[in-house]
């Protein structure tokens, strides 16, 4: 944040570098005052492997929206995604009496102190070499035989506490490969947000958090998915495969380059054969030498629904086996550039048989219209995550559940930098 209380989220994607800018308005809503994306050429699967290219990217990014917005870009709250991430539910448990050395029934109390002791506890579950928490999300806690407590019990009475958490971990090199790309384009990282726990800052309402659902971003070279239900994040995940599997398969069978197949995927892509036409045909420019050839729509449709019917079973067959199906109540929100393939919808509702709508971000103000897209929701719910965490005496956004993280990645940068 700088002195005018401008946020900036950095969304470093497979396909493109978005950096957006924007400072709180009135009555908790974030008015946007700069976005740019660059083309990003230094990722795999959601995961830096060319620092240099990357931090091209950024440097790219950052210098629209400081011209924009008239700021000088000094720190970034950037997602964080890739097969590296891995996430997992664990329990804590401390004694009050005991463990505190004091007596008498007023002494059992607890206290906030108490409460950082057990989520502290909850974090002691062996990690590989290598391997560090980004995030450590309380759940619920139990006070003796009182469960599902959602709120930290600090003043309750007892003997025994248990807190269950949602600890998000990442591969340290990834973090640091990150670190490294932001410094090489004359920035700083405030902050680390999984990117699924971003994008389901900015685009799920408060009703649908309380009944349970799930976020699905399908992005170009990853599927992140987040289950939320009213003890706040219950799974966290990110695939390797988006979108980018789906013009691969059509650059394959059409023989075609991978920019000319996602040319032809964005202008006459869709994955639902039913709702196609086979009378509305196209061109198809051959390669090479090839002859040119013509495609109707609903030949094209085939290729493209038979990958995401199988991206969408992956992802189901991964919240089914985390026994997370049952938390769907208000059904599945689907956000990322992937997700803007016509036809996204009916395809989910199949596969998952549950309601399903696209998630655009909401609680901004943009005088473009540019951010209503669901390719903006991770860079969006970076925002909303920084100024929903802001220290106390400055103004907080309040944007439900996620406002009791606890972060760690203060701690992160002390013991690696
Ligand atoms: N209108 C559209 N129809 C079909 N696909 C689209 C459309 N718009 C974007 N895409 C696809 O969405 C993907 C890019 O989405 P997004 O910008 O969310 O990815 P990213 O954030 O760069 O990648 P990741 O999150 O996987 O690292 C690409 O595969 C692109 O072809
Ligand atoms: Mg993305």
């Amino acid at each position: 944040m700088n002195s005018r209380g401008i946020h900036i989220g950095l969304d470093i994607g497979t396909s493109k570098v978005c950096a957006i800018a924007a400072e709180p308005d009135h009555e908790d809503i974030l008015k946007v005052v700069g976005l740019s994306n660059s083309p990003s050429t230094g990722l795999r699967r959601g995961t830096i492997v060319d620092i240099e290219a990357t931090a091209k990217a950024i440097r790219k990014a950052l210098d629209e929206i400081e011209s924009s917005a008239g700021i000088k870009a000094e720190e970034v709250t950037v997602g964080i995604a890739g097969e590296h991430i891995f996430s997992l539910n664990a329990t804590g448990v401390i004694g009050i009496a005991d463990s505190s050395k004091r007596s008498g029934e007023k002494e059992l109390e607890i206290t906030k102190e108490d409460i950082a002791r057990v989520v502290e506890s909850a974090k002691a579950v062996g990690l590989p070499n290598g391997r560090r928490i980004i995030h450590v999300i309380p759940q619920q806690y139990t006070v003796d035989d009182e469960k599902g407590l959602r709120k930290p019990p600090v003043g309750m009475t007892g003997r025994r506490l248990e807190a269950q958490v949602h600890l998000v971990t990442s591969a340290t090199a990834s973090t640091k490969n990150i670190i490294s790309a932001v410094r090489n384009a004359g920035c700083e990282v405030k902050d680390f947000v999984l990117e699924p726990i971003a994008s389901a800052q900015s685009v799920l309402t408060e009703e649908e958090k309380q009944i349970g659902v799930g976020l699905i971003d399908i992005g170009a070279g990853t599927t992140d998915a987040i289950v939320m239900s009213k003890f706040g994040v219950e799974h966290t995940v990110s695939l390797p495969f988006g979108g980018n599997q789906v013009t691969s398969d059509i650059a394959g069978i059409l023989r075609i380059t991978e920019e000319q197949a996602d040319e032809l995927k964005l202008m006459y892509g869709h994955c639902f054969i039913e709702k196609t036409a086979v009378d509305k045909v196209f061109d198809v420019k051959g390669v090479g030498g090839r002859q040119d050839r013509n495609l109707n729509e609903s030949e094209f449709a085939m290729y493209i629904e038979a990958r995401m019917d199988e991206i969408l079973n992956m992802v189901k067959a991964n919240l089914k086996e985390n026994g997370m199906l049952k938390h769907l109540n208000s059904g599945l929100v689907f956000t990322g550039g992937g997700s803007k393939i016509p036809g996204l919808e009916s395809l989910a509702e199949r596969v998952f048989e549950m309601p399903v709508r696209l998630g655009n971000p909401i609680g901004f103000t943009d005088t473009t219209e540019m951010i209503d897209s669901p390719e903006y929701a991770t860079a969006t719910g970076l925002i909303a995550y920084a100024a929903s965490c802001q220290p106390e005496g400055l103004k907080r956004l309040d944007r439900g559940a996620l406002t009791q993280i606890f972060i760690n990645i203060k701690d992160f940068f002390k013991h690696n930098f």
